[in-house]
């Protein structure tokens, strides 16, 4: 049969904790054509450890590439009109590999792994008193949040990698530039590059210059020869070596936080979204400036759309256990079997009767930056059962929100009128009204959640070489956006997020 004719497309992988996907999406009308995701898994070796493997993540990508472009074929949509490539990828997760056999030399070592817990201690006892190079430079606190601090524990404790460096076959990436090699070849000529926004999640970046720093990379002693090269948002990086979409170039490449601020349109300073994903991560546009937070926020690159482009940057208030609870109570706990059915339970109740729940799995993250913080659920009586300590966890997700949320207006001085959200779990109606309450402003929704892939394929397609998708505001297309009102008193809903701050307190100093 004749195929559908249809015009440009692009696909974008999304790598997410969770799962990966591929998407492609018509560059004319912005519609979403076909998708596949997979489901990882995800190893935790020792308390507060946290591993994926890399080979898994890998093939993840091939299959949700074949299995969406076998999709496409059966709806007579022509794959050749496939014209590039984005990848948008978790964060901060530490990979290092041989550039000579192309195998991993250690799993990856994931955003929420709490293993560098003294790693950070005996660093911040080498920073002179009220020195505040780390922060000025890459705009992060020091945490084990970030990668450099892996890739020192990695550097420390395993003696394949360390014999790798000393032998010049070692490289570090992001899983950016972990799946970039591969895909473009890797032991065959793979390129060894990351984008800005992925390079300043290591904490080796300097956000100012767009380039590695030498002092930050002395201060944790780590050696330059292994990090990738630095591009754009926007460039053709390489091409496809194998599979359906051999020879097709990959010209995008953000973290997955930034691709959802591009996804939903948000090129205006002040403009914000909250993406609910395994973490919740709520990103303001502060334009071509970096702000500096007071408030515990990060100091982030929100992309830079083009080598010759300026970059623009972001306020980020990043919260480490959002849809991960979820997870969490379906394969740990197994009171719910779908993710979906926690809405069900949540429904039933439409309250959590005085339970709250404080999910610090990886300690806090924003603001308070509290490591030795573990997850704590309270307010307990015998009329409790599984449905409030459902709806406990999706209120969890929103003052979680609420708590960012604050710090933001703080910073930023012009409190947000309204929130942007995007990510599966918007799908959950319960949640959103919770959210619109606790936050007692307006949240708006784009009819399609999957915005993180959208920005990644608008990057890869507006790429220099590849012009399939205008970036002209213009050219964009107007989104009607599903609305949730506030419903309840902004007097109750300051009750309950004071409650729950007391159960935050009361999360902290659990470990040392
Ligand atoms: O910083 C970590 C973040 O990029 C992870 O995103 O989608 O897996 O929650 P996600």
């Amino acid at each position: 049969p004749k195929k559908a004719a249809v015009g440009p497309l692009v696909g974008a992988v999304v790598q997410g904790t969770n799962s990966t996907r591929f998407l492609v999406f018509n560059s004319k009308t912005a519609d979403l054509l076909g998708c596949h995701q997979v489901e990882l898994t995800q190893e935790f070796p020792k308390e507060g450890w946290v591993e994926q493997d890399p080979k898994e993540i890998l093939q993840s990508v091939y299959e949700c590439i074949e299995r969406t472009c076998e999709k496409l074929d059966k709806l007579n949509i022509d794959i050749s009109n496939i014209k590039a490539i984005g990848v948008s990828n978790q964060r901060e997760t530490t990979v290092i590999w041989d550039k000579l056999t192309g195998e991993p030399l250690y799993n990856a070592v994931v955003w929420l792994d709490l293993r560098t817990q003294s790693t950070v201690e005996n660093l911040r006892k080498k920073i002179p008193e009220n020195n505040n190079f780390v922060k000025s430079k890459t705009g992060l606190p020091l945490s084990t949040y970030f990668s450099a601090v892996k890739l020192r524990w990695i550097l420390d404790n395993v003696r394949k990698v360390q014999k790798a460096v000393e032998e010049g076959r070692a490289l570090f990436g992001t899983i950016d530039s972990w799946l970039i090699w591969s895909l473009t070849g890797g032991v065959y000529g793979g390129v060894h590059c990351t984008d800005v926004t992925n390079a300043s999640r290591t904490m080796l970046f300097n956000i100012h210059s767009l380039e590695w720093d030498k002092e930050l990379c002395d201060f944790f002693e780590i050696p330059m020869d292994i990090l990738p090269n630095v591009w754009s948002s926007s460039e053709i990086y390489g091409l496809m070596k194998a599979g359906t979409l051999e020879g097709v170039p990959i010209s995008g490449c953000l973290g997955d936080q930034s691709a959802a601020l591009v996804g939903q349109m948000c090129f205006q300073e002040g403009q914000a979204k909250n993406t609910y994903g395994t973490g919740c991560f709520l990103l303001c546009n502060t334009g071509h400036k970096c702000v500096f937070s007071e408030h515990g926020l990060l100091t982030t690159v929100a992309y830079q759309l083009g080598r010759d482009k300026p970059a623009c940057y972001a306020l980020e208030g990043s919260v480490a256990i959002a849809g991960a609870v979820i997870r969490w109570l379906r394969d740990n706990i197994g009171i719910i079997n779908t993710s979906e059915e926690i809405e069900v339970l949540a429904r039933d109740v439409g309250t959590s009767y005085g339970c709250y729940f404080v999910p610090a799995f990886s300690g806090l993250y924003a603001p308070y930056w509290e490591p030795t913080a573990r997850g704590i659920i309270c307010g307990l009586t015998q009329f409790i059962n599984k449905s409030h300590i459902a709806f406990a966890a999706l209120e969890s997700v929103c003052f979680q929100t609420r708590e960012i949320l604050d710090a933001m207006n703080h910073d930023c001085g012009i409190p947000l009128r309204h929130l942007q959200v995007d990510g599966k779990m918007t799908n959950n109606k319960v949640l959103m009204q919770l959210q619109a309450d606790i936050l007692h402003i307006p949240v708006i929704k784009p009819p399609m959640p999957e915005t993180t892939a959208l920005g990644a394929a608008m990057a890869a397609g507006a790429a220099e070489g590849v012009g399939v998708w205008s970036l002209k505001p213009e050219d964009l297309s107007v989104v009607i956006m599903e609305r949730f009102e506030p419903q309840i008193k902004a007097t109750e809903c300051e009750i309950r997020y004071s409650t729950w701050k007391k159960a935050v307190m009361k999360s902290m100093g659990w470990v040392t």
